[in-house]
């Protein structure tokens, strides 16, 4: 190999080895480049966190807000004691007016048995079980005047059938 194709080699592999330092040497961050950049990034940062800060705010308060099946109603019903025992059952009232919030507290005195409210038309308009030890509440607005009965649901003995008591429901005056 002649000397001077090594040479040749060598200042070419110099040459470029010289480019690629020098590359490297200006090739890391300065920050007048980014400047701009990281300020604008900043400005992004910030309002994101406020907006975060807000939507989380927003959120907690909305969950607050009761669903509407927990919402009371603006009326306060009228309660009627119902208690059930073998074989009858004690109304606390008997009379109910058209478009009067009632809520019936169902409980029984000794088994179990279904309070249920039947129209004029003999069909099922509410019902709840009527339970020794607790008070079951059913809330009912009587649209329709006329004759309700409550009867057992429930079989209870030998009497069940018996268990029958009369709403008489009038027009509001
Ligand atoms: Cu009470 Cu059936």
């Amino acid at each position: 190999m002649h000397i001077s194709i090594l040479l040749v080699s060598l200042l070419g592999m110099g040459f470029i080895a010289a480019v690629f330092g020098f590359v490297v040497l200006n090739s890391g961050p300065r920050d007048e480049d980014f400047g701009g950049i990281a300020k604008r990034g900043y400005f992004i940062r910030l309002w994101w966190f406020i907006g975060l800060c807000a939507a989380g705010v927003l959120v907690s308060v909305w969950s607050l807000i009761p669903f509407p099946l927990q919402a009371s109603s603006a009326e306060s019903p009228r309660i009627i004691q119902a208690v059930g025992r073998q074989w009858s059952w004690e109304l606390a009232s008997n009379s109910v007016e058209t478009g009067e919030p009632v809520r019936f507290r169902v409980t029984s005195q000794d088994v179990n048995h279904g309070f249920a409210i039947y129209g004029p038309d003999d069909k099922i308009v509410a019902q709840t079980q009527a339970m020794p030890g607790y008070f079951n509440d059913l809330d009912v607005t009587f649209e329709h005047a006329g004759k309700y009965r409550v009867l057992c649901l429930e079989y209870c003995g030998v009497a069940h059938h018996a268990m029958v008591a009369e709403i008489a429901v009038t027009e509001k005056h």
